[in-house]
């Protein structure tokens, strides 16, 4: 439950315990600057393990890499003694980072090789709960190219935090992205991730985002225009601020930054389903509800007769008119408290009208609060949406209402909200 105060609180924290790193390499110009990690991390206390492929030797050696402060370099499976490195390695570290993940690491992770030291590791390491988090750097065609998107997109949807690349001149003397970030920005960022992972005051917040889509037929669906750019930016927002969040987004929307588990959805159906084990599985504190849900399913797809069509096999003609029938879909928010494992659960929903008139704005938001029990409102009027402005008003069920003038300001707002949840 809450209290709400308009308390600025810093959105920031200091790291404060050291860790076992596991970093894995792989070949690429990026190797001598990821190098340098191992000196950063080693110096703030942590302890540093290596795995490398075998073309890293063609760029950085392992003496250096030891010099640097790792305690061991694993390059080889088959070493003599090191047997059951490759599955003790993953169980010592706190956290795995693969840096720099060349375009090549990164398609055969997703594709499941397992086929040298780090890939076989990686295997091995996953499914522990502990943080599992890729560094890309290439070339920005090999970057653009599909391959490397779609494993990307997977390796997402399977919990791994794939860091953004950063773009600029490139080491083959392009411009474009695919640069792999600076070092101080990897080690902020894996600060940021342990801290998470670690703080016990850290709240547990569900966001959803993105809209839903009902499917049609196998290639048509009904959508609509969300982009989940601002449950993005909380997603963002909160996790540096140390909260532990799980962004659960639609399969286009707008990913967030800064990592955290991104469990993905399609329709009303797959998000009901998917909201309903996440809220009985984990004991969440906060439920911000932004995904746009479609008020209706397709309930069935006629001819201009009204014979019915079976659209669930294949695509539909278009030859002729067809008559869709709509069903209405029962309200998620009004559920969120009840699916929940935690009953006092925080729940923040959001109301976008289409009037000019605050009276009917206001009954829109009330209305939320008596239908879904919600503790607040984030309502914003498309009138007010443009290019250069997205104004929100965040209301409480104490009635206090505060304006913000855009996605940061609604952040820091819900921010500070989110440090009166007990
Ligand atoms: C000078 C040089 C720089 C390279 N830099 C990169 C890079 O930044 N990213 C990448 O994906 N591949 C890069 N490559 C290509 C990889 O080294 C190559 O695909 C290799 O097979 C990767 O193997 P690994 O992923 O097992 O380490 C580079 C190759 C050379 C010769």
């Amino acid at each position: 439950m809450l209290k709400f105060e308009t308390v600025e609180k810093p959105m920031e924290h200091n790291f404060r315990s050291t860790s076992n790193i596991l970093l894995m390499m792989s070949g690429s110009i990026a190797c001598a600057k990821a190098s340098s990690l191992i000196s950063e991390w080693t110096k703030k206390g942590h302890r540093v393990r290596v795995a490398c492929t075998r073309s890293v030797t063609e760029f950085v050696g392992s003496a250096t890499l030891q010099g640097l402060g790792a305690e061991m370099v694993f390059d080889n499976v088959f070493s003599p003694g090191k047997a059951m490195e490759h599955i003790s390695l993953g169980k010592w570290a706190d956290i795995i980072i693969a840096a720099p993940a060349t375009s090549n690491l990164i398609n055969k992770l997703s594709a499941g090789i397992a086929d040298d030291a780090v890939t076989t590791l990686w295997q091995a390491a996953y499914g522990q709960e502990k943080p599992m988090v890729i560094v890309p750097a290439m070339n920005t065609r090999m970057w653009r190219y599909p391959a490397t998107q779609e494993s990307i997109k997977r390796l997402k949807q399977w919990g791994i935090h794939v860091l953004p690349v950063a773009s600029g001149e490139l080491a083959c003397g392009e411009k474009g992205e695919g640069r792999m970030l600076e070092p101080v920005e990897i080690v902020q960022m894996i600060e940021r991730l342990l801290f998470v992972d670690r703080e016990p005051s850290g709240k547990r917040i569900l966001i959803t985002a993105g809209g839903t889509r009902e499917s049609i037929d196998s290639v048509r669906y009904i959508g609509n225009i969300s982009s989940g750019r601002t449950a993005s930016r909380l997603a963002d927002a909160l996790t540096v601020s140390g909260h532990r969040v799980t962004w659960l987004g639609a399969e286009d929307a707008i990913t967030p930054d800064r990592p955290c588990a991104m469990p993905r959805f399609c329709s009303f159906e797959d998000l009901s389903v998917q909201l309903q084990t996440l809220l009985a599985e984990s004991d969440y504190d906060a439920v911000i509800h932004a995904a746009a849900v479609s008020d209706f399913r397709v309930g069935s797809v006629l001819t201009r007769d009204g014979h019915p069509l079976d659209s669930h096999t294949g695509k539909l003609s278009s030859g002729s008119d067809l008559l869709l029938q709509l069903k209405s879909n029962p309200k998620l928010l009004d559920q969120i408290r009840s699916w929940s494992k935690n009953p006092d659960v925080c729940v923040i929903g959001f109301k976008l009208t289409d009037t000019e008139d605050l009276e009917q704005r206001l009954a829109a938001v009330k209305k939320q609060f008596d239908d879904s029990g919600v503790d607040a409102v984030v309502h914003n009027d498309l009138r007010e949406i443009s290019c250069n402005a997205h104004p929100f008003c965040l209301h409480t069920s104490k009635r206090a209402m505060v304006t913000c003038q855009d996605d940061e300001a609604l952040a820091k707002t819900i921010n500070n909200l989110m440090e009166t949840v007990s």
